[in-house]
């Protein structure tokens, strides 16, 4: 069932249920009441009877007949002690079997029964022996009436608040679902990968958010699988070109093209390309290791400033072949909870990229603040093209004069793996690139 049908069917049944247990007490409460009323109704009229007997007046006789006359209003006056009638306006059958009844059942009493009739009745002695009793009555008949229609107007009272209740009820979850039903939809693209066609639905509150976050995942959903959908590409297209390099000089020497010194050469290039081949994929496996937290990242706690300064230690051989000056200044300790080889591997990736497009010098700068350590590296070559920029860090992403274009993608995820970020840039003033990793310690 639609979640529209059932949230008006759950507020119409509360709303049924809230009513009926309210309308079950008003229904029972107003007979007590309504009898209740009549009670001091009759003993109003008793009084009145009283009083008109005893006064002395011209018109006592007249006010006195239309009081016992009142057909509404039956009267009974009788003996206790001999069950005699002295006086009754309602016929005799009924007078004797209340009279009957009266001691063991009757007194007291607020609704007598005869003959299938019911009345409210009000019964009190008259005279001072306490044996004339006189019964003022009331059939019950006209209260059921009223109880009836009032029952009816409840009725229909609450007919129309049930209306307006799903009405509201209907209105507001429209609003609450029309939304969600919007979202389906769009999810439903994203589920056909149709990113582009994703469109923003109107909404407010919490499915407002969950709006934005599946608009945020088909952005992220459409940008990773352009990204693998690239990365397949430049992977074999890597992996193809030292394969044919191999399979074409090995098919030379065994036809027999290549001899002598020719020959040697194609066996030297065949080693170095299977060994590029080897390179390439350990670094694919790597990159997949540490990308599915497989085992290949211990951390440990570890002195940041000595890595740094490995590196420096590390890539200086190179930096001196090149002629290229490298400059760092002193590092202040600083630990944290990282695994120091795979540091050391991201920070002389990026050390050597420097290294190699530098022209005459190679900067690391560090910096710690309080719970964050900075390694920049700044070197005063040509700076990244700026269409590599936005991709750098994806995998076989590289420039002219690049190698693999696996060196920053691996950086990147050693650093993320350690909890830190990186970044490039180009410089503002001048030209060189300036590449930025943070570390933080976390408490
Ligand atoms: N300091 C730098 N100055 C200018 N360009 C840079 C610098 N560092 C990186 N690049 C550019 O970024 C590209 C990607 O670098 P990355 O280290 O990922 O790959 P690579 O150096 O080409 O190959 P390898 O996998 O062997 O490191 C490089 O090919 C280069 O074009
Ligand atoms: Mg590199």
């Amino acid at each position: 069932m639609k979640l529209q049908y059932q949230l008006n069917a759950a507020f119409a049944a509360l709303i049924i249920a809230i009513m009926s247990i309210t309308a079950f007490f008003i229904y029972s409460l107003l007979m007590d009441m309504l009898i209740q009323d009549e009670q001091r109704q009759l003993k109003g009229r008793a009084e009145l009877l009283i009083n008109v007997i005893n006064e002395d007046g011209p018109d006592r006789n007249t006010q006195l007949s239309e009081l016992i006359q009142d057909r509404n209003y039956p009267i009974l006056l009788f003996d206790r002690s001999t069950g005699e009638v002295l006086f009754r306006t309602m016929p005799a059958d009924i007078a004797y079997t209340w009279i009957d009844r009266y001691e063991d059942e009757l007194m007291g009493q607020e609704v007598w029964e005869s003959r299938e009739e019911k009345f409210v009745v009000y019964d009190f002695a008259v005279n001072s022996g306490n044996d004339q009793v006189l019964v003022m009555a009331t059939p019950l008949n006209d209260l059921q009436a009223v109880q009836s229609v009032f029952a009816l107007r409840m009725l229909a009272v609450f007919v129309i608040g049930l209306l307006m209740a799903i009405i509201v009820s209907y209105v507001l979850t429209w609003r609450l679902v029309t939304p969600l039903t919007k979202l389906k939809r769009e999810l439903k693209k994203i589920e056909k990968r149709q990113f582009s066609d994703v469109q923003e639905v109107e909404a407010s509150g919490e499915i407002r958010e969950v709006e934005q976050s599946v608009r945020q995942m088909a952005k992220e959903l459409s940008r990773y699988i352009h990204s693998q959908k690239q990365f397949f590409q430049n992977a074999s297209h890597e992996l193809k070109t030292p394969l044919m390099s191999i399979q074409g000089y090995a098919e030379g020497i065994r036809d027999g093209v290549f001899e002598g010194e020719a020959r040697e050469k194609g066996l030297n290039v065949m080693v170095s390309e299977t060994e590029r081949l080897k390179k390439i994929v350990n670094e694919m496996i790597l990159l997949a290791k540490l990308d599915s937290n497989e085992d290949v990242y211990h951390p440990e706690d570890t002195d940041l400033s000595e890595i740094a300064n490995q590196a420096k230690d590390l890539i200086y051989p190179l930096a001196r072949d090149k002629e290229i000056a490298l400059e760092m200044g002193n590092a202040r300790p600083f630990r944290a909870n990282v695994d120091p080889e795979r540091v050391l591997q991201a920070l002389i990736n990026i050390l050597s990229n420097a290294v190699r497009h530098a022209e005459t010098k190679v900067s690391i700068e560090t910096e710690e603040k309080e719970n964050r350590f900075l390694v920049r590296v700044i070197d005063d070559g040509g700076g990244i093209p700026e269409e590599l920029l936005p991709q750098l860090f994806e995998r076989f992403i590289k420039g002219k004069g690049g190698e693999t274009g696996l060196g920053l993608a691996i950086a990147r995820a050693i650093i993320e793996r350690s909890g830190g970020e990186i970044s490039a840039s180009n410089k503002k003033n001048g030209t060189g690139a300036v590449f930025e990793v943070q570390f933080f310690r976390r408490e």
